[in-house]
């Protein structure tokens, strides 16, 4: 059985005190609920309280929303991957829409985020998806295949077993437009197959891929339902404890 895990981007969102009451609401409804892996991903500044607020052994854990592509040194406003290690963080999402379109971050420094991530343990959470003027030419199967090759295909198969997918189309981000389960489907099955070509049937069954994009409590269930869909990432709805609790058990 595939890992299903619900990880929930904050994004730029909350002040210390709001983050700190959403992760105690989270955590007291956690108790009855556990088949899924759920993470929170908060801005980087409230991952040490927002750990203690979870305590030791949680049902929940943590992620970053980036790292840097760099080691160590002289890049003012940058946090690496070995800090967020020595935080006790577990995951970290790489290659956001977000960050690939206000940030221009590229494929290749992509990569080096993937290989840092690694380096220092943490589970890189890739997201990929295409733009509304690609799927409208028809070349969202392509592109989607590209941006998985270039950041992720230079790694050898132990690391990629350990590396969770999120499929995010653009165009169903923040917009209240999700992607039919068929299209949510589709891409995911064709996520797998491509994994499947490079490192074997094996690993890509093994890969938790994460739709995101408008996931509500009224529509998760219909896309966790689908066969290659293994839970979500969540941005909006996961900022009430609520709809974020609700998404959980619709796994
Ligand atoms: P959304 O964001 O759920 O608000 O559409 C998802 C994401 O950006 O990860």
């Amino acid at each position: 059985m595939r890992e299903k895990i619900v990880a929930g981007n904050w994004k730029m969102n909350k002040t210390l005190d709001e983050a700190v009451a959403l992760t105690s609401d989270l955590s007291e409804s956690m108790k009855s609920s556990a088949k899924v892996k759920v993470v929170v991903c908060p801005p980087s500044l409230y991952l040490k309280p927002i750990q203690d607020v979870l305590g030791e052994n949680a049902e929940i854990k943590t992620g970053a929303q980036n790292c840097s592509e760099y080691e160590v040194g002289a890049y003012t406003g940058e946090i690496s991957a070995a800090m967020l290690q020595s935080a006790g963080v577990s995951y970290v999402i790489i290659g956001h829409s977000e960050r690939r379109q206000y940030f221009n971050e590229q494929p290749g420094t992509l990569a080096k985020k993937v290989d840092l991530a690694l380096q220092h343990e943490l589970i890189p959470i890739f997201c990929c998806g295409e733009m509304l003027d690609i799927r409208e030419r028809n070349e969202h199967e392509a592109l989607v295949r590209s941006q998985v090759e270039k950041s992720l295909f230079h790694l050898p198969a132990e690391a990629i077993s350990t590396i969770v997918i999120a499929y995010e189309p653009v165009w169903a981000i923040g917009t209240g437009k999700t992607a039919t389960t068929q299209q949510a489907q589709d891409m995911h099955a064709v996520i797998r197959k491509h994994i499947a070509g490079k490192y074997g049937q094996e690993v890509a069954d093994r890969m938790p891929i994460l739709y995101g994009g408008s996931v509500k409590p009224d529509n998760a269930k219909e896309l966790f339902s689908c066969p290659d869909v293994d839970g979500g990432l969540i941005g909006g709805a996961s900022l009430k404890a609520q709809d974020f609790m609700a998404i959980i058990n619709a796994v």
